[in-house]
C-alpha cells in the first residue's frame, strides 16, 4: 500500500509517497481501507519539526489522526466491527487501566496519546476505536469530525455553553474554530469570531457566525468584541496574546476553554483580573468516543454539516499542508484515497 509520509520535518515539501507492506491486524485490531483522512494543525506541527512527539529517528513518519473508510480485515475474536463496515476512527489512545480510564472521562487518561497513520491507503487500528457510520454519512464528511469537531464539542460542554449564551471564538475560520461556531449555533448560542482575513469571514455567516471581526491587533479586537457584549464562554485554540484577550472578553464568572497554542505557547495574564472577576480557565484535550458517536448522529440527523474547504488526493497531501500553513482555508482539509 501507499502512504503519504513525512520524509523530512521541513514543512509541506517534506511529504513523500512511500510503499509499505499491506498491514495485517494483530490481536484486537482491524485494518481499514482509508477513503478519507482530514489533516489538523497537530500534523503540521510535526511536519514543521515543532512537536516533541516525532524526531529524525522516527522518519519517514506517517501522520493522520482522522481516518474514515471501510473495514478490510479484523483479527480473530474481534466482534466490534466486521469486514465491509463503514467506519470513522476515534484517534484517542488510552491505557484502559488508569483511574480515568476506569472512572471517565477517558480523555483524561494518564497515558493519553493519539493514533497516527491515517495518511495512507490502509490503517491498522484498534477495532474498538472504530465508530460505525450510518449510510447517510459519507466517509469524507466523517473524516472531518474526530479531532476538530470532537475537541470543540468537548470544550463547549466543559464551558457549559447553553442557549442564548454569547461564545467568543478567536480564530474562527480553522478546523476547531469553525467547529466551535457551528456547534455553538446548534446549541442555540450566539457567536463572535475573529480572523485576519475578510474574505474568509465572508464565508462564516453562512456557517452560523453572528458577529465577524477582522483584525490581528489584540487591542482593536478587544474593543470590537466588547462592542458585541460580554461573552459567557470563550473557545480558545490560539494561546499567546489571545489568552488575555479571551479573559477580557468574558463576563464575570465566565468560562474559557483552552486547547491550543497556535499564537504562542506562553501567555501573560492579569491575575487580579482573573480572581476578582471569578473567571475560569479550563484546559481541554480531544473528547470521548461517546461524544464522537453523538457527532456522527448529529450529522446523520441533518443537525450538523461539517465544513470541508477542499479535498486532496493522497498524492497531493503536501499541497493540503501548504494550504493550512498559508492560512488559505475555511474549515477542514481532507485527503482522500480511492484504494478500496
Ligand atoms: N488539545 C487538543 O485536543 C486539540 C485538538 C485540536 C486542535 N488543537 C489545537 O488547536 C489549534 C487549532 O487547530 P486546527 O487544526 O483547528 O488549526 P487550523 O485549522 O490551522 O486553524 C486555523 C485558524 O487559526 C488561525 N491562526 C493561524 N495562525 C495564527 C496566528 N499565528 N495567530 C492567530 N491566529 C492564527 C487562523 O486565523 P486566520 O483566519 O486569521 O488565518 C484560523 O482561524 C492548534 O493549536 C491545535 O494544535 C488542540
Ligand atoms: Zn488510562
Amino acid at each position: 500500500m501507499r502512504a503519504a509520509a513525512f520524509a523530512e520535518l521541513t514543512g509541506p515539501d517534506g511529504v513523500e509517497m512511500v510503499d509499505r507492506p499491506d498491514p495485517d491486524p494483530d490481536s484486537g485490531e482491524a485494518v481499514v481501507d482509508v477513503e478519507a483522512c482530514s489533516i489538523n494543525r497537530h500534523d503540521l506541527w510535526i511536519l514543521q519539526g515543532d512537536s516533541a512527539m516525532v524526531d529524525a529517528d522516527d522518519l519517514p513518519f506517517v501522520s493522520g489522526l482522522d481516518a474514515a473508510g471501510t473495514v478490510r480485515a479484523v483479527a480473530d475474536g474481534v466482534t466490534a466491527v466486521d469486514p465491509g463496515d463503514r467506519v470513522v476512527l476515534c484517534p484517542n489512545e488510552t491505557c484502559g487501566t488508569c483511574r480515568f480510564c476506569r472512572e471517565g472521562p477517558e480523555n483524561l487518561c494518564e497515558n493519553f496519546s493519539l493514533y497516527h497513520g491515517g495518511l495512507a491507503e490502509q490503517a491498522r487500528v484498534r477495532a474498538d476505536r472504530l465508530v460505525s457510520l450510518p449510510d447517510s454519512v459519507d466517509t469524507t464528511t466523517a473524516a472531518a469530525l474526530p479531532t476538530a469537531y470532537l475537541t470543540a464539542f468537548h470544550m463547549l460542554r466543559k464551558a457549559e455553553v447553553g442557549a442564548n449564551d454569547l461564545v467568543f471564538v478567536p480564530g474562527a475560520t480553522g478546523g476547531v474554530g469553525v467547529a466551535a461556531v457551528q456547534l455553538a449555533d446548534a446549541l442555540g448560542a450566539r457567536t463572535v469570531g475573529t480572523s485576519s482575513s475578510a474574505s474568509k469571514l465572508d464565508r462564516m455567516e453562512a456557517l452560523g457566525l453572528d458577529h465577524a471581526i477582522e483584525g490581528t491587533d489584540p487591542d482593536e479586537l478587544r474593543e470590537a468584541v466588547e462592542r458585541v457584549g460580554p461573552a459567557d464562554a470563550v473557545v480558545n485554540h490560539l494561546g499567546g496574546e489571545y489568552t488575555q484577550l479571551g479573559l477580557d472578553a468574558l463576563r464575570r464568572g465566565g468560562r474559557m476553554a483552552v486547547c491550543g497554542r497556535t499564537a504562542g505557547r506562553y501567555s501573560e495574564i492579569d491575575i487580579p483580573h482573573l480572581f476578582l472577576k471569578h473567571k475560569h480557565v479550563i484546559g481541554s484535550t480531544m473528547g470521548t468516543q461517546t461524544e464522537l458517536e453523538r457527532l456522527v448522529g448529529l450529522v446523520a440527523d441533518g443537525e450538523l454539516a461539517p465544513e470541508i474547504d477542499e479535498t486532496y488526493p493522497l498524492e497531493e497531501t503536501g499541497e493540503a499542508f501548504r494550504a493550512m500553513e498559508e492560512r488559505e482555508s475555511v474549515g477542514k482539509l481532507v485527503v482522500t484515497s480511492d484504494s478500496a
